[in-house]
């Protein structure tokens, strides 16, 4: 080990010097430009919350690459003046589907939508963070139908149309976590709580942690020759979801957060890098595998790892195909 790697980890325990832009800047030295000099023509790709801060700019790096981009956004209004700003600044093949993923029906129309007959990168990107409990048409508490089930319908729904391209590449599925997944335990007992007192940031975390298991628990299940599912967090980064549902914590870090190019870039390496291709079921920060664990007493057992599996499947409302 060297010094250099003392100091990088010394700092990086700190967590705000690694999850801030200066964690990046350092990160980053350690980066192979050649890792994003890609061609991406002929590949088509879905990212959910594409009109706003990171899926915004996974969107654009992936639309700049050559990549046909659909671009799964709740509102079309939002949607459509986003995907006419892409278009601009990426001179990029963008596409619009207005998509809410935390709704069944909605999720089900995209997926059934002829006009997309192969999917080669799939980015579950769409998250929000709420002040209070809402429920969605199916009964499902809104942060965990954004986060967990309807990323979850989404894949399976997807599936067929997520193949190994013509190289025998496989599809990818990139996940969007969260550093805040960190203190939490997995349960699967919160997660299903539809009543009590709400704590928008705790549910949050809870759901970040689900997405980290669950991106690990369909990499165990998916042929990695024919589809890979990896999560990743972003650190901290400027974007208008934090501004609006963090606000002190905007307030007080705003000189130190990440762009949302910087807050995207493993999501944008993990969907494009051709030599990771064969990565499954990590979990990724700065273009590294990290651990999903930093705390004591946050390991969960199989058991509740197979309750995650199956609930959510039920909650989906879908099985896992035979
Ligand atoms: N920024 C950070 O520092 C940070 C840190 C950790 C994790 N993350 C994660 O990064 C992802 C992107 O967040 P962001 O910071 O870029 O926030 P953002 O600017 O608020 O973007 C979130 C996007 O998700 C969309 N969305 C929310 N609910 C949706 C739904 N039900 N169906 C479809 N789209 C939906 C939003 O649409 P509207 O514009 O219509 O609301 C928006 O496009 C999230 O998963 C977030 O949890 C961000």
């Amino acid at each position: 080990m060297t010094n250099r790697s003392l100091f990088d980890r010394a700092l990086d325990a700190t967590v705000a010097l690694s999850f801030d832009r200066t964690g990046f800047a350092r990160h980053a030295r350690g980066f192979d430009p050649a890792d994003l000099d890609v061609d991406l023509r002929g590949r088509v790709a879905a990212v959910t919350g594409a009109n706003s801060g990171l899926g915004f700019a996974t969107a654009a790096g992936l639309a700049r690459r050559g990549a046909q981009v659909h671009m799964l956004c709740r509102n079309e209004e939002r949607g459509e003046i986003a995907r006419k700003q892409l278009v601009e600044q990426t001179g990029g093949d963008l596409r619009l589907s207005v998509v809410d993923v935390s709704d069944r029906d909605s999720v089900a129309r995209f997926c059934a939508d002829p006009g997309i007959s192969r999917l080669d990168i799939l980015v579950h990107n769409a998250g929000a963070l709420l002040a209070e409990r809402e429920g969605t048409a199916d009964g499902l508490e809104v942060t965990l139908a954004t986060h967990v089930v309807g990323p979850l319908r989404l894949t399976l729904g997807l599936l067929p149309k997520l193949v190994d391209g013509p190289e025998g590449r496989p599809a990818r599925i990139v996940w969007v976590s969260s550093g805040g997944m960190y203190p939490k335990r997995l349960s699967v007992d919160r997660l299903a709580a539809t009543s009590g007192p709400f704590d928008g940031v705790a549910v949050y975390a809870d759901c970040k942690r689900a997405q980290v298991v669950l991106s690990e628990l369909l990499a165990e299940r998916l042929d990695p020759r024919v589809v890979t599912s990896n999560a990743m967090h972003p650190g901290w980064a400027a974007t208008p979801g934090v501004a609006s549902s963090l606000p002190r914590f905007h307030a007080v870090t705003r000189r130190i957060l990440r762009s949302p190019e910087e807050g995207a870039d493993t999501v944008l390496w993990l969907a494009a890098c051709a030599r990771i291709g064969g990565q499954t079921g990590r979990f990724w920060f700065d273009r590294r595998a990290v651990s999903t664990h930093l705390l004591p007493g946050t390991r969960e057992g199989a058991e509740e790892r197979g309750r995650l599996w199956e609930q959510t499947l039920a909650w989906a409302g879908l099985p896992w195909p035979a």
